[in-house]
């Protein structure tokens, strides 16, 4: 991996703490906003039996909410190793731990290591990744019907708590970033891979991107 996807800074970042965190935050008020808008776009393309990709997916919750919905199997891509037992935890909870299949892997680096899938989920994701199109064209290149990512909208106050953000972490000597990258670029990326805008939806400070094909 090139320096710039160390997954240490991954594991550093996302860690424990911030996996119980979203555990808590989704057990006591569901999905988000961003991710509710990726989930009706899915269920409204057909998730009955569908089989689905999610990349970055942290303890899971976007998944537990599309099995809900009628998906057969997801397979969840993760670079942090450490929300493996809040997942595993909302899964037995759901009694869906047979419907899904956890690995470790940067999809933009081993794109040939992954099966398709009728649907490919990204929530939260591009954002934490420097190469956009390495990541989306991997991404593209495995959704067989439908794709669905979250960004931050490309927005001041974005521009602003990113920056801060990149700034604390040049400062603590850690080198993960987080990135506003262009929205029309990434849009750009999804449709070379023979994928069309089929839904848009602004979330709070994040838009939400739905393509077919
Ligand atoms: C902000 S977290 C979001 C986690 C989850 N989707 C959520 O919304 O709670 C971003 C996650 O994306 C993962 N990630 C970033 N780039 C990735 C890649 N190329 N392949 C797999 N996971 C990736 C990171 O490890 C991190 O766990």
């Amino acid at each position: 991996m090139p320096e710039c996807c160390d997954p240490d800074d991954y594991q550093s970042v996302f860690s424990g703490r911030f996996a119980r965190r979203q555990t808590k935050r989704y057990q006591r008020r569901g999905l988000t906003p961003a991710a509710q808008g990726i989930a009706d776009f899915v269920a409204s393309r057909g998730i009955e039996r569908a089989t689905v990709l999610e990349i970055g997916g942290g303890v899971g919750q976007l998944q537990v909410e599309l099995l809900r919905r009628g998906a057969s199997h997801v397979t969840n891509l993760e670079i942090s190793q450490n929300y493996e037992a809040e997942a595993a935890r909302l899964l037995d909870e759901a009694g869906m731990t047979d419907q899904v299949t956890r690995r470790f892997l940067d999809i933009a680096q081993a794109p040939d290591e992954v099966e398709p899938a009728d649907v490919v989920v990204l929530h939260r994701v591009v954002c934490c990744y420097p190469d956009y199109a390495a990541l989306l064209t991997s991404a593209a290149g495995h959704a067989r019907k439908a794709m669905a990512y979250s960004h931050p909208a490309a927005n001041a106050i974005n521009r602003a708590q990113f920056g801060t953000e990149n700034l604390y972490r040049w400062f603590t000597r850690n080198d993960f970033r987080v990135f506003i990258h262009p929205p029309q670029g990434m849009v750009r990326t999804a449709e070379s891979e023979g994928m069309t805008v089929a839904f848009r939806r602004h979330a709070r400070d994040w838009d939400v991107v739905g393509l077919v094909r």
